[in-house]
């Protein structure tokens, strides 16, 4: 169906929780890619985002309640396919994509320095909607930084294609 709805625009989530890993306990970041967004109020700002269930990063958000919504420029392409092809759980997503750990202003998350624009997001509800939940997050904090074009996931079924606007 993907060839119906998209081209949707292309965005990164990052996520930090403490976790059990191989019997240790570790403070994780991670980083996906997702296509599948909201904004879903004005007042008070709140951004729906839908993430699959046995995602490593729907873990790390059910477990701290708080998640970070980067829009990204389309020259991150290649970061994008990489966050949107590996999971987490054994890796350092930031380090393999060389991408620019910040720290939220508001929430205990990582940030991601090259996006033109975030929203800090608290957890305010969780719907699962089949294979995805779809994470509701109210908005404490957000900022545009800069303009640029924005990448978008194409419309193809076989893979993933990426486009941008004029
Ligand atoms: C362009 C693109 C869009 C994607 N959109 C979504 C999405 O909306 N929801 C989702 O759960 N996964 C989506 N994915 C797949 C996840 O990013 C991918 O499964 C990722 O490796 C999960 O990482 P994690 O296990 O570390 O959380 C997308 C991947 C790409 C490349």
């Amino acid at each position: 169906m993907a060839a119906i709805y998209n081209p949707r625009q292309v965005i990164l989530v990052t996520c930090r929780a403490e976790m059990d890993i191989l019997g240790k306990k570790q403070l994780k970041d991670d980083i996906i890619t997702l296509s599948w967004h909201m904004p879903v109020s004005f007042d008070p700002a709140v951004y729906a985002i839908a993430i699959g269930t046995a995602k490593f990063s729907s873990k790390l958000i059910q477990k701290s309640g708080v998640f970070v919504v980067n829009f990204i420029p389309n020259e991150l392409e290649k970061q994008a396919l990489f966050c949107g092809t590996h999971h987490g759980e054994h890796m350092d997503k930031f380090k393999e994509t060389k991408l620019t750990k910040e720290e939220s202003e508001k929430i205990n998350c990582p940030r991601i320095k090259e996006a033109l624009a975030y929203l800090e997001c608290e957890l305010i509800n969780t719907v699962e909607a089949g294979d995805h939940f779809i994470f509701i997050g109210k908005v404490i904090n957000s900022a545009e930084i800069k303009q640029g074009k924005r990448l978008f996931q194409g419309p193809s079924e076989a893979g993933y294609k990426f486009t941008t606007t004029e």
